[in-house]
């Protein structure tokens, strides 16, 4: 009794699909949890810094504004709520009032975490699912 014998190298074959094929409940798990948000953060910044459009707009001291980056993005990919426990109601469209935001610098910062995303060993499609997640934000910041 049992399974039949000459059945069971196709079960086999399909555990072994199944094993291979994990789900994930929230963009911060799929990419690795902190670590992949803090080295995209880090990928991030210096291109920024680089950006003739952006960098004006940042402080010299870049560390701070990229540990609240580093809390925010992971709450917003799903991740614990680094960024509220710490500062509150992100409002990040009020916080980012005080800075003249250009369809143009929108451009400009969704460019820098494209190439961003793709020095990082993410998947392609799991790059395009995260730049589309910050492409509405990143308009809808615009205010200038
Ligand atoms: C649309 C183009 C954007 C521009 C030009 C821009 C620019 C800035 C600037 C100038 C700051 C303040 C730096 C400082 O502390 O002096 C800032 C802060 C910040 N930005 Fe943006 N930003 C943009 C889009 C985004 C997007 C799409 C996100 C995330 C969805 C984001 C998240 C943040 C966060 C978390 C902070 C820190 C806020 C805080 O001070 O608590 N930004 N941004």
């Amino acid at each position: 009794m049992g399974v039949p014998r000459e059945k069971s190298p196709d079960i086999a074959k399909k555990y072994e699909k199944e094993a291979v094929r994990v789900t994930y409940s929230t963009i911060y798990e799929a990419a690795g949890g902190g670590p992949a948000i803090r080295d995209l953060v880090e990928r991030f910044y210096p291109k920024v810094q680089e950006h003739p459009l952006l960098a004006p707009l940042f402080p010299e001291d870049i560390r701070p504004v990229m540990e609240k980056q580093y809390q925010f993005l992971t709450q917003f990919f799903g991740g614990p709520s680094l960024y509220s426990d710490l500062h509150g109601h992100p409002m990040m469209r009020g916080r980012h009032l005080p800075f003249p935001i250009t369809k143009e610098r929108a451009d400009a910062w969704l460019d820098c975490m494209r190439r961003a995303l793709e020095e990082t060993s993410l998947s392609p499609e799991l790059q395009r699912i995260m730049l589309d997640r910050l492409s509405g934000p990143a308009y809808h910041f615009v205010n200038s």
